[in-house]
Order: C-alpha cells, then structure tokens, then sequence
C-alpha cells in the first residue's frame, strides 16, 4: 500500500531499549526473536495481528495494520537495555520463570548476547532490591550524560536507524511535582545539584528525549509527566507516552466497567485483591512504591465511570485495591474483584472475577506494540505526549487540564483513527445511517 509522504520509511535496524531487563523486558525480547524464528505467535500485539476497517462496512476492506502503515518489522528490532543485575537476556529470562526452559533454549544463542549496560539507579527509589551493575558519577546530571553516551554507542554498535526507549524497570517510589520539574532550566539546574527531586527514571527519560529518541513509561511513577521534560520533548520533537501499562486486573476493569455503564447498571462496591510472587510484587511490598501502583490503579474507574455525570449510579461507590507479595505465585498473578451492582429499582446482584493471568505474557505486546507506534510516531513527525496510545496504560498522559479517556472501546477507536488520519483515510465515526439512506 501508498503510504503518505510525510511519514519517513521504516526501513533500516530499530533499536529498542528497555531500562530494566527483567519479567516484561525479557519476555518481550525473547517473544519477538521466537516470533520472528516462527516458534510462536505474537499474540496480543495489535501491531502484528491486528486488521483495520477501511471505508465502508459494504467495501469489506480490512488491511493488516502492519501492512497499512509504515512499521518498523520485527525482523528488523534489535534489544538492549540497563539493568542493576548483570544477567543477560537468557539468564535473566530464565530468572523471571515466565517462558518455558525449552523455549528459551532454542533462542538461547541470541538471547545470551544481550547483556545490560550498568543501570542509573538509586535506592532511595527502589526499595527492597540491590544489584552490582550500577553507574557511580558525581552528579545527576553526570549519570545522564552516561546514559547518553550509552544510547550512542548502541546505536553505532549496532548499525541502527533508529532507537525507542520503553522503561521496564521497577516501580519507584511515589512522589509529587514539585518546583524544580517545572521547567527545563530548573530541571537542568537539579540535575547538576544531585537534587533528591529527581527520579533515575527522569534521568533516563531525560537521555533518551536529549538523544531525540521517543520514550514511554510502562510503570507507575513519575517520569516523563513533568512540566519540564514535556517542554523539551516539544522542542526537540521527540514523542512520549505513559503510563503503567494496562495489563491483568486494570485490563478487566476497563473492559468491564464501560460494560457496565453502558447498560447504566450501579455499583455500590468494587473490592479488588492480587497477589503476586514476582520481583516486580516484591518491590511493590514497599509501602511508598505501593503507593504509586495504588493511584495508578484507582484513578482508572473513576474516569470510567463519571460519577459527577451519573451521582445517581456511582457518587457512592466504594474502590478499594490491594497487591499482597505471594512468593509462591512467582509471575502467575491471581486476583480477585467483588463487585457490588445495582439494576432496575435498586435491586442489588454481584459479579465475582477471579483472573489467573501472566502479568509478563500480558505486558509483552504492550512493550511492542509501544515500540512500533512510537517509532511510527517519530517518523510522522509527532511530538510531545502521544494520547492516540492511551490504549496501553492503566493512567494515559493527557495535556494538562484534558481529562484522560480510559474506556478500552474508545481509546481502541482513538488508536485506529489516528492511524486512518495519518494514512489520509476517511475517519470512522459508526454513524452508519447512509447505508440506509436512498440513492
Ligand atoms: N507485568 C505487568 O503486567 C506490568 C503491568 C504494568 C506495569 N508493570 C511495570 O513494569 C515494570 C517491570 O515489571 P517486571 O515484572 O518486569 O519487574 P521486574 O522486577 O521483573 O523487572 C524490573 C527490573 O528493573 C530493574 N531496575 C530497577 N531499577 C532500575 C533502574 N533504575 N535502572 C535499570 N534497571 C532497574 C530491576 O533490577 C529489575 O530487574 C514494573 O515497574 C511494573 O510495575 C508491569
């Protein structure tokens, strides 16, 4: 297919770099080199696997996304991050216990080759693990130069085009905006004092927008949500997004609260508990990085829901989450949600989720699908925050003052007009009534 001029070509290497090599970033990198080897199927990308509608429904034109847009190929990604661990791709793969040995065997030649650069790491902000493999400069900004220094011998290194940065390192611990995020001098000033206000997640992010490639934030904390980075990624013209991926419970909630709501049915309660053995549930044992998952998590049915448009239906609504750390569990994530509903003259009923899923096998095409539509991004020329890839995160970033859609329905639609926009297809709005219209 013709693809529109002002989107560069997505030929040549793509490089994707993960800060934090561990369950995600490696489930994600072996998936991609099995994918690509035909010994598994990308399952869950819509980036690979999904078709998009093209003008009327009686034209029954459904592309392959991949084949529509321009996208980087999976045979064309090649990997690399920073860890605080030294275990390459293989052995951390094998650590994190979510792919079968027999799998990562088969791939174990190019998966051992990939090994992390040493990691910007602060344990200020990350409690409850400890790693050999971390940068020592003297101040923040030192650490960031480094972390620049690192994108660009992997970019030579590795004869690439082009390079991504997704972050799946742990989630840090919660903290505010505070003054000096507020603007790029303040934030540059900071950097240069070793100020306590700054995440090691801001100094990546930091890098990566300096190095003028996209960056996306898979984890709850404050990174790229800050006055003072967005200015620089609007004036450099590099595209970001965020956060926290929408995988396991969040996903159930935005596919079923719109459900809900949709059908004006009530809800009184909505209680919902997991557990989790893996790291990622040991940092999240910390009270303080909790707290960043907890927000992330709440923020989602409220914005679902609207209880200020619909009082009647959902001003009460009790919203109660917990992750409990269940060591036994390792990356098979179990939860539950109780939820209270009311129907027609208050009559009370309940609907009990118990979802066994993988959080890993969840988040992969997430990770991918990030990567491809960012680099997709950058070559069509977006800057600053990428709404259109809302569909990816439990807490889309949205300019200031926008509230975030959360709806899993619309942020799809969202997603799939953006592409139709940046293709000069007509948009789709599901109106529908000229199919019933006289000739
Ligand atoms: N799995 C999911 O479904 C899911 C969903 C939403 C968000 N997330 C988030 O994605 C992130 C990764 O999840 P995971 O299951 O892979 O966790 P994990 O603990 O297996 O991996 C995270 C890795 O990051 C490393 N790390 C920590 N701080 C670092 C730093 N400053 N620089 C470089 N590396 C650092 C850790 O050593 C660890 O190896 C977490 O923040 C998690 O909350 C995961």
């Amino acid at each position: 297919m013709e693809h529109k001029k002002s989107i560069k070509d997505a030929n040549g290497k793509l490089g994707v770099l993960t800060p934090g090599m561990g369950a995600v970033s490696t489930t994600f990198i072996a998936g991609v080199i099995a994918a690509t080897k035909g010994l598994g199927k990308p399952i869950g990308s819509i980036s690979q696997m999904g078709k998009i509608r093209l003008g009327k429904r009686t034209e029954n034109n459904n592309p392959n996304i991949k084949d529509f847009v321009p996208l980087a190929s999976l045979d064309n990604l090649v990997f690399g991050g920073w860890d605080i661990y030294e275990d390459n791709v293989y052995t951390a793969g094998l650590n994190a216990g979510v792919l079968d040995k027999d799998l990562l065997n088969e791939i174990k030649d190019e998966l051992s080759e990939i090994s992390p650069m040493s990691a910007v790491f602060d344990s200020k902000f990350v409690k409850n693990i400890e790693g050999p493999n971390i940068k020592y400069e003297p101040t923040k900004m030192d650490a960031a130069k480094a972390l620049m220094a690192d994108i660009e011998e992997f970019k030579k290194i590795n004869n690439c085009d082009r390079l991504v940065m997704v972050w799946c390192a742990s989630t840090e611990v919660y903290i505010q905006v505070s003054d000096i995020h507020l603007s790029i001098d303040l934030f540059e000033k900071a950097l240069e004092e070793n100020h306590p206000a700054i995440a090691p997640s801001m100094i990546y992010a930091y890098a990566a927008i300096k190095s003028g490639v996209p960056f996306a934030n898979g984890a709850p904390n404050l990174t790229v949500d800050i006055p003072a980075l967005l200015q620089l990624a609007d004036k450099l013209n590099v595209p970001v997004a965020g956060k926290d991926f929408k995988t396991g419970q969040t996903l159930m909630k935005t596919i079923l609260g719109p459900g809900l709501k949709t059908r004006l049915l009530g809800i009184d309660g909505w209680f919902s508990t997991n557990i989790l053995g893996n790291r990622d549930g040991e940092v999240l044992d910390n009270e303080e990085a909790f707290k960043t998952k907890e927000i992330s998590k709440l923020s989602v049915l409220d914005s679902v829901l609207e209880p200020d448009v619909y009082p009647e239906l959902y001003k009460d609504m009790y919203h109660k989450v917990r992750i409990n750390y269940y060591p036994p569990k390792g990356d098979d994530k179990e939860s539950w949600d109780n939820i209270d509903i009311f129907g027609w003259l208050g009559y009370k009923m309940q609907i009990k989720v118990n979802f066994l899923c993988k959080d890993s096998i969840l988040a992969a095409p997430v990770v991918l699908d990030l990567a491809i539509f960012m680099d997709l991004a950058s070559r069509a020329g977006m800057k600053g925050i990428q709404e259109w890839l809302s569909f990816y995160f439990k807490s889309p970033q949205t300019k200031e003052g926008l509230i975030p859609i959360h709806d899993i329905f619309l942020q799809k639609i969202k997603l799939e007009n953006t592409l139709r926009h940046l293709m000069d297809e007509e948009l789709i709005n599901h109106l529908g009534l000229d199919y019933y219209e006289e000739d």
